[in-house]
């Protein structure tokens, strides 16, 4: 849908870009002319993903960074300009869940999805910020959230905090970094139907169909649309967004809100 030069010159890390919705942008970017570098906790995962991206006629690279080490991600980072030449987008996908009810969740637990998501988000910003502002084409940072973030999240209240401060943290950013022509956004997917999460949550437990019913569209989004969305946000056709949330969630928390 997208023209094939719609990244051209553009380099992007993305963190967690190994599996599922990251790899999916990933995919997108290089097909459209971005090099990216691929940041995951499991380097064999990065590796394998950055050579089936490079056999696929993209240019890319894998670095292994825990976001929650300040120094690994910003050595993530030196790595990708030094291997690319430039730093023009940021995609802060990397995230750590696990369900459990606030009364039992343990002071660790809820500072290690705090470390991931938040924490997370944090550094890559700021180890990023000084080659995102020498971007020659103007830079994006896109952060994955969730609505859930905003309306709140039972049984996963470290992770609703988490997204909620990462939105935060993005219009803060637009703000101050604006004026070095470095756009911040975040995206808020609904239930993707092709993620290991919505097949293992709600498919393979017989909630598929009821979960579907309960997007304004009726049925699960697909990695494409998210991914769809991050090329809009990261390329020229994005140039004057900035601060926004883009929900692409098939009116799931609408639908929510009104029901
Ligand atoms: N329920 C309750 N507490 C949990 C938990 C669960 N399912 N999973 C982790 N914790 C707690 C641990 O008990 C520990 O606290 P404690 O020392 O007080 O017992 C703390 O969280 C840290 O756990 P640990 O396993 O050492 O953390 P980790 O850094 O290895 O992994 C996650 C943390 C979030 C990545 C891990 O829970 C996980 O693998 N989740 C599923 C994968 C995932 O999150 N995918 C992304 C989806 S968005």
């Amino acid at each position: 849908m997208f023209a094939n030069d719609t990244l051209k010159g553009r380099t992007a890390l993305i963190t967690g870009g190994g599996t599922g919705i990251g790899l999916e942008i990933a995919t997108a970017y290089a097909k459209l002319g971005a090099s990216v570098m691929l940041v995951g906790r499991n380097e064999e995962r990065v590796q394998a993903a950055a050579k089936a991206l490079t056999e696929a006629g993209g240019v890319a690279g894998a670095r292994k960074a825990d976001v929650r080490n300040y120094d690994d991600v910003k050595a993530a980072v030196d790595a990708t300009v030094e291997s690319f030449g430039s730093l023009d987008i940021l995609l802060n996908n990397a995230a750590g869940n696990f369900v459990c009810p606030t009364a039992e969740l343990s002071p660790r637990g809820w500072q290690t999805v705090i470390d991931i998501d938040l924490n997370g988000t944090f550094h890559c910003c700021h180890a990023a910020y000084p080659h995102l502002k020498q971007s020659r084409q103007g830079a994006s940072i896109i952060s994955i959230i969730t609505m859930l973030g905003v309306t709140g999240w039972p049984q996963a209240a470290h992770a609703a905090a988490a997204k909620g401060g990462i939105l935060s943290l993005s219009r803060t950013l637009a703000v101050e970094w604006g004026g070095d022509d470095i756009r911040v956004n975040t995206i808020s997917p609904g239930p993707i139907g092709d993620t290991e999460g919505v097949q293992r949550m709600y498919i393979e437990t017989g909630r598929g169909h009821l979960e579907e019913k309960k997007t304004a569209l009726g049925r699960f989004g697909r990695k494409e649309d998210i991914a769809n969305a991050a090329v809009f946000l990261a390329s020229g056709l994005g140039a004057y967004v900035t601060g926004e949330n883009l929900i692409v969630d098939g009116g799931r928390w609408l639908k929510y809100v009104a029901s």
